[in-house]
C-alpha cells in the first residue's frame, strides 16, 4: 500500500510518520509537507534514510502538485493531518487556516475523487491494500464547548467557536460530502488534545514546561478552569492506524482517553514534576511562577470525548497513563533543548510578542 500522510513533518505527523515507517516496511510512506514554521524535518531523522520512507516538500493547496503526487506514487490512500493547527494563532489572523485547511482539504479531496474514479471503496475489515481510504484527521473541537456534564459523542451536533475550529469543521463538512456525492472513501476521525515529544512549544504543556525550566511566567488564561482531555500522541497515532485499517467508510470516530484535567490542576501537576527532576533549580517551587492572564476570546469552557465506537468496534484502547506520560514528556523537552531552541528560532518569537507581551 503506498500511503500519502499530508502534514507528516508536524508534531503528530512525525510520530505517525515514523509509527507507519517502521511498523510496516512493505508500505511505501510519502509524506507531502509544506514545512511551515510548524514543520519540521529534524522530527523524522531516524527514518529518513528508510526505503520506504519518501518526502514531497509542497502545499497541499497546489492542484498540480498533489496530482502528481497521487499518480507518481500510485497513492493508494491518505492520512491527512497537514493545517494550521493552533488556536490562538487563528484568533490574530484566520487567513492561512481558511486556505490551509478548506482550500488544501478540498485539493486533496479532488485529487482523490479523481486518482481513485475506477476504485470500488470496499467494505471495512477487508485487507488494507484491497481498499483506499481517505483519513481526515479532524479535532474534538469541531463540537464546540461542554459544560460541566456530558462527553461529545460522533453525533454531538457541529458548533466550532475559534476560527480554528470552524475551519477544520468546514474541512469536514467537505470530506463528508465528498464521500456522499463522489463516493471519495472518507473516514474522519475527531480527537481530544494531544501531547508528547515534538510538539512545538506554542501549545499548553511544551509552553509551560520550557517557560518554567528558564523560569519565566506561566500564563493561564483566564481563572485555568477549563478543561481539556488529554490523549498521548502515541496512542492518537494507534488510534489512526486502527482507523485506516479497520474502520467503516463514511463513518467518524471520536479518539480520546477519558482524561479530562482542568488547566490549573495539568500546570501546578507539570511545575511538581519539574520539582523533582530538577530539585537544584533556582526555580523550585516552579508553581510560583503562575500568572493569570486575560482569557482567550471564545475560550471553550470543556472538553470530553467519549471514543466507545472506537473501541467497541475498532478494538482500540489508549496503552499510556497519563501522570506516566506527562512525566516521560517533560523529561523529553528536557533533554532536548537544542531542538526546543531551534523550534523557537525565527518567527516564534515574533508570535510570542504578539499573543502575550499586552496580554
Ligand atoms: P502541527 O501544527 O504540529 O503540524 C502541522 C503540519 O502541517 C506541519 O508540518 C506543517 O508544515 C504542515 N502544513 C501546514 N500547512 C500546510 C500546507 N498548506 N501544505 C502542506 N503542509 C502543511 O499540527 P499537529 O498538532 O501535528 O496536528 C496535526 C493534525 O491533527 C491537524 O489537522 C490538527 O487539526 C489535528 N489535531 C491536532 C490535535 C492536537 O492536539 N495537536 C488534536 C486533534 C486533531
Ligand atoms: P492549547 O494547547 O492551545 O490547545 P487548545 O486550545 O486547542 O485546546 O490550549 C490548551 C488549553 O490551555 C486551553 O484551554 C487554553 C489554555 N492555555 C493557557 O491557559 N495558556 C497558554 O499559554 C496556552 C497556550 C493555552
Amino acid at each position: 500500500m503506498n500511503i500519502l500522510i499530508t502534514g507528516g513533518a508536524g508534531f503528530i505527523g512525525s510520530n505517525l510518520v515514523r509509527r507507519m515507517v517502521k511498523k510496516y516496511p512493505d508500505f511505501r510512506v510519502v509524506n507531502l509537507d509544506r514545512l511551515t514554521y510548524a514543520g519540521n524535518l529534524e522530527n523524522l531523522r531516524d527514518v529518513e534514510g528508510r526505503p520506504n520512507y519518501t518526502f514531497v516538500k509542497g502545499d497541499i493547496k497546489d492542484k498540480a502538485l498533489v496530482k502528481n503526487a497521487f499518480e507518481r506514487y500510485g497513492i493508494d490512500s491518505v492520512m491527512h493531518l497537514a493545517a494550521e493547527s493552533h488556536v490562538d494563532r487563528s484568533i490574530l489572523s484566520a487567513d492561512e487556516f481558511l486556505n490551509t485547511n478548506v482550500l488544501g482539504t478540498h485539493a486533496l479531496l479532488e485529487a482523490a475523487r479523481s486518482f481513485w474514479k475506477d476504485r470500488p471503496a470496499g467494505p471495512a475489515g477487508r485487507p488494507a491494500k484491497a481498499r483506499s481510504v481517505f483519513l481526515n484527521v479532524s479535532t474534538d473541537e469541531v463540537y464546540g464547548s461542554l459544560p460541566e456534564a456530558g462527553s461529545f459523542t460522533e453525533s454531538s451536533p457541529c458548533a466550532p467557536n475559534s476560527p480554528y475550529s470552524a475551519s477544520k469543521a468546514s474541512a469536514d463538512h467537505l470530506c463528508r460530502a465528498y464521500n456522499k456525492t463522489y463516493g471519495v472513501p472518507v473516514i474522519t476521525t475527531h480527537s481530544s488534545n494531544n501531547y508528547g515529544p515534538y510538539q512545538l512549544p506554542e501549545k499548553l504543556i511544551p509552553l509551560m514546561v520550557l517557560n518554567a525550566m528558564e523560569g519565566k511566567p506561566l500564563p493561564v488564561y483566564g481563572d485555568g478552569l477549563n478543561v481539556r482531555d488529554w490523549l498521548h500522541v502515541e496512542d492518537h497515532c494507534s488510534a489512526l492506524e486502527a482507523a485506516l485499517l479497520k474502520g467503516s467508510v463514511g463513518e467518524t470516530y471520536n479518539i480520546g482517553a477519558d482524561n479530562e484535567w482542568k488547566n490549573i490542576d495539568l500546570i501546578k501537576l507539570i511545575c511538581k514534576i519539574l520539582d523533582e527532576l530538577r530539585p537544584g533549580s533556582p526555580n523550585v517551587p516552579h508553581a510560583s511562577l503562575i500568572r493569570f492572564v486575560k482569557d482567550r476570546p471564545g475560550h471553550d469552557l470543556r472538553y470530553s470525548i467519549d471514543s466507545s465506537r472506537m473501541r467497541r468496534e475498532l478494538g482500540w484502547a489508549p496503552s499510556m497513563g497519563f501522570e506516566e506520560g506527562l512525566k516521560s514528556t517533560v523529561e523529553w523537552y528536557a533533554g532536548n533543548l537544542a531542538w526546543c531552541e531551534r523550534a523557537r528560532s525565527g518567527e516564534y518569537m515574533e508570535y510570542y510578542e504578539k499573543n502575550y507581551m499586552r496580554r
